[in-house]
């Protein structure tokens, strides 16, 4: 599972962290920096409860299905660093 945060969408809630504490990560003006390729499976319920916890949608999730190579979610991009 990865991690893709909008940047651009962030705007510093922290209930992300607030739910995923081992997972979501953010700076030093508190908008969330998190840069995870592969989350591990034991923090997979953390991840969904912080993405699923944010109110502006700044947070997707892409699971890779095993096997197949493709992977599911929305949202393919990934930025860091703020406006
Ligand atoms: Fe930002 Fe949403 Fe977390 S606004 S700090 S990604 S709860």
């Amino acid at each position: 599972m990865k991690v893709l945060v909008q940047a651009n969408r962030c705007q510093g809630h922290a209930r992300c962290l607030a739910e995923g504490p081992d997972v979501y990560v953010l700076d030093d003006l508190g908008y969330n920096s998190t840069n995870v390729d592969d989350v591990p499976s034991h923090l997979a319920d953390q991840a969904r409860r912080g993405a699923l916890a944010c109110p502006e949608r700044a947070l997707t999730l892409v699971e890779e299905s095993s096997g197949s190579g493709e992977a599911s979610g929305s949202t393919p991009t990934v930025r860091r660093g703020h406006r």
